[in-house]
């Protein structure tokens, strides 16, 4: 081979080394353009989730202990996951007095099903007034999931369903049975309180069946 052949294979071999080394930093920023895309979309449904209140809003943002310590340890494990990871766009407050209420029956859609009729037949009450109880096959479940499809959501699928198991489990306790009027008579304040004070978002969310 004859050196000048040498010298241009050297210097090809540096621009190709010198193009590999430009790749690795090339990676790591679209990594944070990533992260910041992912950061922007939280942001994006934060500012969504705050503009667009709830009667919900403006209840407690934590169970009482004692409730809290009626709870099976799989159930307040839940609500801690809750409180962490369901804060980051709205406030817990949001979850914890939604009229929304599933079922006993956990994965088990027949037994679900089951439990759902057998709360008809024996407490019609929970049926009239969707503002303060909406009792559905698989709500919570498919609410956490809309939930963490969210833009910029990071709730694990684990973490997603020992707080499914928290809602599925606090909605019976305590929106249903012996606790129903105690929690038709919270949720009414908070919508009269609602209305009074959005009278706008709390017409568009009555016309939209959301309330
Ligand atoms: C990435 C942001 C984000 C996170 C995280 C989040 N939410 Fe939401 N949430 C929203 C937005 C935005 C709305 C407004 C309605 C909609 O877009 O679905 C909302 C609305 C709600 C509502 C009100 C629905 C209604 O019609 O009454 C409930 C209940 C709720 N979220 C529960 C949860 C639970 C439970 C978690 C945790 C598993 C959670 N959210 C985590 C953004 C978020």
């Amino acid at each position: 081979m004859k050196r000048s052949t040498l010298w241009i294979a050297a210097a090809a071999l540096l621009g190709a080394a010198s193009v590999a080394l430009a790749v690795k930093p090339e990676t790591a920023s679209e990594k944070s353009v990533k992260k910041e895309e992912a950061a922007k979309g939280a942001m994006g449904e934060k500012e969504k989730a705050l503009a667009s209140p709830y009667p919900n809003d403006l209840g407690p943002e934590a169970l009482p202990d004692e409730v809290l310590k009626s709870y099976p340890a799989n159930v307040q494990a839940g609500y801690k996951m809750l409180v962490a990871r369901c804060s980051q766009c709205h406030a817990s407050s949001r979850p914890l007095n939604s009229r929304f209420v599933e079922p006993d029956g956990g994965s088990d859609d027949a037994k679900q099903e089951a439990a759902l009729a057998k709360l008809k037949k024996e407490q019609p009450d929970l049926f009239k007034d969707g503002s303060v109880w909406q009792v559905e096959v698989k709500l919570w479940n498919r609410y956490v999931k809309r939930m963490m499809n969210k833009p910029g959501c990071s709730i694990s699928k684990a973490e997603g369903k020992q707080i499914w198991e928290f809602l599925e489990h606090d909605g019976v306790q305590r929106k249903t049975g012996a606790n129903a009027a105690k929690w038709a008579e919270h949720r009414r304040k908070l919508i009269a309180e609602f209305k009074a004070k959005y009278s706008k978002r709390y017409e568009e969310l009555a016309a939209a069946k959301d309330l």
